[in-house]
């Protein structure tokens, strides 16, 4: 039904690139924030050592891939080498030395799928979830912040529709909705198809960097500082970008057929995932290859109610995009 619906984009949508840059702006962390964040995580370096001497600490998440709003909570994995340790056992330890140290609100979740311990920083206010031995989310958030680097419009962007996701309540997993981390993919994605291409497809240049995580071998071109012009052929503005983004997810991506991979840098078809039939609860009806897990589907906690309200949501911003005299106020009303 939608494919019909393919317009050419209003006349006027420059003039509109200045006040999205100003929402953009309006969400970026300061300086002091980032400044609070390290503070934070020398404080548990310090804690963490004292029980796991060779154990590190990194960021990840938006905190550290660069996509990250002003007032975010950090997410952070702790990396025990040990390979026989029981993730809940560390976790509990964990929890309570925290506990000790007088941080504020620490709570276990240890049934999660990913289980993590939760807390509050009383000195900087900055709340935390910790994990342990998530190395596949380091590795993808370095390859999210490399992407960001290469064309400033990429972060943009993706503020622009994080700050859309939330607004409109589709950035809820457990309603259904999409992750932060899947938005971020469909931006590069859409970047990496836009002629000329705004952004390259780094799993398939020359391998600069290379790690083995979980069994599944991560390598791409990292040097991406030599990139810094790639997309300097390509001069759309970021409103334009923002109106191509959703009148491409309202009204030309192949739903039945189609799954998005940063990896390729294109789509692939679900047949040749076998992603054509619902499997437990993954029913792809939105594909989203993980670059490095390429089993894992990061549209899978879509069903059959949210892919609707995901699709309607799609079309309402394209439409705004489209008609609306102030898009950059309407596009985030909330719902
Ligand atoms: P906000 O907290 O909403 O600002 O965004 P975020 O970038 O922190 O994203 P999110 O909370 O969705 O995920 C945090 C990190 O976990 C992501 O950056 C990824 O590194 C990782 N992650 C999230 N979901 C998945 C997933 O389904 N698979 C994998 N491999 N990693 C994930
Ligand atoms: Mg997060």
């Amino acid at each position: 039904r939608n494919l019909k619906r393919q317009m050419a984009c209003r006349s006027d949508i420059d003039r509109f690139n200045g006040p999205f840059l100003g929402v953009f702006e309006s969400l970026i962390p300061s300086e002091e924030e980032k400044v609070k964040q390290k503070q934070l995580l020398t404080v548990l370096e310090k804690l963490v050592s004292k029980e796991w001497p060779d154990a590190r600490l990194y960021l990840y998440g938006s905190c550290a891939n660069s996509f990250g709003f002003s007032k975010s909570d950090i997410d952070v994995c702790l990396a025990i080498e040990n390979g026989n340790i029981d993730k809940r056992e560390v976790l509990l330890k964990l929890a309570d030395m925290l506990q000790l140290d007088n941080l504020q609100n620490v709570q276990a979740i240890i049934h999660a799928r990913v289980p993590i311990v939760k807390l509050m920083d009383p000195v900087t206010g900055i709340s935390c979830d910790i994990c342990v031995n998530n190395l596949l989310a380091v590795v993808n958030t370095k390859l999210l912040r490399d992407y960001a680097q290469i064309d400033v419009r990429l972060r943009q962007l993706a503020f622009i529709v994080k700050h859309w996701a939330k607004s409109r309540g589709v950035n809820v997993t457990y309603q259904g909705t999409l992750s932060s981390y899947a938005y971020v993919l469909m931006c590069i994605h859409f970047l990496q198809q836009r002629r000329p291409a705004i952004l390259p497809c780094l799993q398939r240049m020359r391998t600069t960097c290379f790690a083995t995580v979980d069994h599944v071998e991560c390598s791409y071109f990292d040097q991406v500082e030599k990139l810094w012009n790639f997309g300097e052929r390509n001069g759309e503005s970021v409103a334009r970008l923002v109106w191509a983004f959703f009148h491409y997810w309202a009204y030309c991506h192949d739903y039945a057929n189609d799954v998005i991979s940063v990896r390729m840098g294109g789509t692939l078809s679900k047949r040749a995932k076998d992603w054509t039939r619902r499997v437990g609860n993954d029913r792809h009806l939105i594909c989203i290859e993980d670059p490095f897990e390429v089993s894992h589907d990061l549209g899978r906690v879509v069903d059959k109610y949210s892919i609707r309200v995901l699709r309607e949501e799609f079309e309402r911003a394209a439409e705004i995009m489209q008609n609306d005299p102030y898009p950059f106020v309407t596009l985030f009303e909330l719902y």
